[in-house]
């Protein structure tokens, strides 16, 4: 297996690479980007368009990974898996790119993936209405699994991911330090839709009760590790890299954990912190650049890197007890992944 060294704050760390770890679900994964591309309410062309432009942009899949990982490593015979679980890998990333097709509208984004947004490109109705599409897609796949806990489930993340934004959004240039709300925010915007995904895949394959909450539990820990990461890629990366504009987060008024770590100190650095959020200065070329250099100097991104590795141990942790396989190998080893991905 290839590993790549990659530096996140101040750290060093090599992982596995992610085409290695995706292998034991690669024939599944081709087949969810076949469904991604095929329209299941609608087939005008001009809706074909507007759909191409959202998945043609690509995106890591990890959610759809995560559940067929999660599927093989519970299923009574891995090389037969049920097509339920395709079904369930695709309607995850159908709500996880609607949500985002939305997202860009609240944010009055332009470029996501590399690629100019619907918004930006159409405009912020015909975002909305794409967006509400891909929510109907979901709904029909969720139909076919035929099983009334997942529909609960999912139903309770579509809740989860308003209340992640409407939090976020009420939170705007809040300087209160609420360590809980933040975690709470990460779980309601990221975490909750990778433990749906974990939680239902054993669930279809009518396991016991204890290995879809051990799974639960991963993706819960994960999907806080990644939003953490994400959080920190917003002060470290590129907006190349990503795909996104970066280091955009702290401009708008969404204090993430880089920006806590100074916030909690109480000294001099965090007063001045402070005063630049609350005047709103951090959106002026002159604040920003103040405000990450104070957060950067002080050891705000060490911190966060610090707080990733904590729910990353915890994702690792929870997989104790799951059955030995490739599949179970590849999700401890994603955990590894995530800490170290540049975009
Ligand atoms: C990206 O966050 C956005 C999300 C993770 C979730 C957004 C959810 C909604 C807009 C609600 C969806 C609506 C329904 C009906 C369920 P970000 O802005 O921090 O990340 P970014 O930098 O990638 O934009
Ligand atoms: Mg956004």
């Amino acid at each position: 297996m290839t590993t790549k060294q990659s530096t996140i704050g101040a750290l060093t760390v090599s992982a596995p690479d992610i085409s290695a770890l995706l292998e034991p679900v690669k024939s599944e994964l081709e087949i969810v980007e076949q469904w991604l591309n095929t329209n299941l309410v609608d087939d005008s062309p001009f809706i074909a368009e507007l759909l191409g432009q959202v998945f043609q942009a690509g995106g890591k899949r990890i959610r759809p990974a995560l559940c067929l990982l999660s599927a093989k490593a519970t299923a009574p015979n891995p090389n037969e898996l049920s097509r339920l679980q395709i079904i369930l890998a695709v309607l995850t990333e159908l709500i996880h790119t609607a949500s985002l097709v939305h997202d860009d509208v609240l944010d009055s984004a332009s470029v996501r993936r590399g690629q100019e947004t619907v918004n930006r490109k159409w405009s912020d109705k015909l975002a909305v209405l794409i967006g509400d599409l891909l929510f109907a897609q979901a709904s029909v796949c969720l139909a076919r699994l035929m099983n009334p806990p997942v529909v609960g489930i999912y139903g309770q993340v579509l809740g989860d991911l308003c209340a992640g934004e409407i939090r976020q959004m009420r939170q705007q240039f809040a300087t209160n330090i609420d360590w809980d709300a933040y975690i709470q925010k990460s779980i309601w915007k990221t975490a909750s839709l990778f433990a749906a995904g974990t939680q239902s895949a054993p669930l279809l394959n009518a396991c016991p009760m204890e290995t879809s909450a051990r799974l639960k539990e991963y993706g819960l820990n994960l999907g806080i590790c990644f939003q953490i990461v994400d959080d920190l890629l917003d002060y470290t990366a590129s907006s190349t890299t990503l795909g996104k504009p970066a280091g955009n987060d702290l401009a708008q008024g969404v204090v993430t954990a880089p920006a806590l770590f100074i916030l909690e100190r109480k000294d001099k650095d965090s007063a001045r912190l402070e005063e630049l959020i609350n005047s709103r200065a951090v959106g002026t070329p002159d604040g920003i650049g103040e405000a990450l250099a104070i957060i950067r100097n002080g050891g705000g991104i060490e911190g966060t890197v610090d707080l990733a590795r904590t729910y990353a141990n915890k994702a690792k942790a929870s997989l104790v007890g799951i059955q030995a396989s490739i599949c179970r190998d590849s999700l401890e080893a994603l955990v590894d992944w995530l800490l170290t991905r540049t975009k």
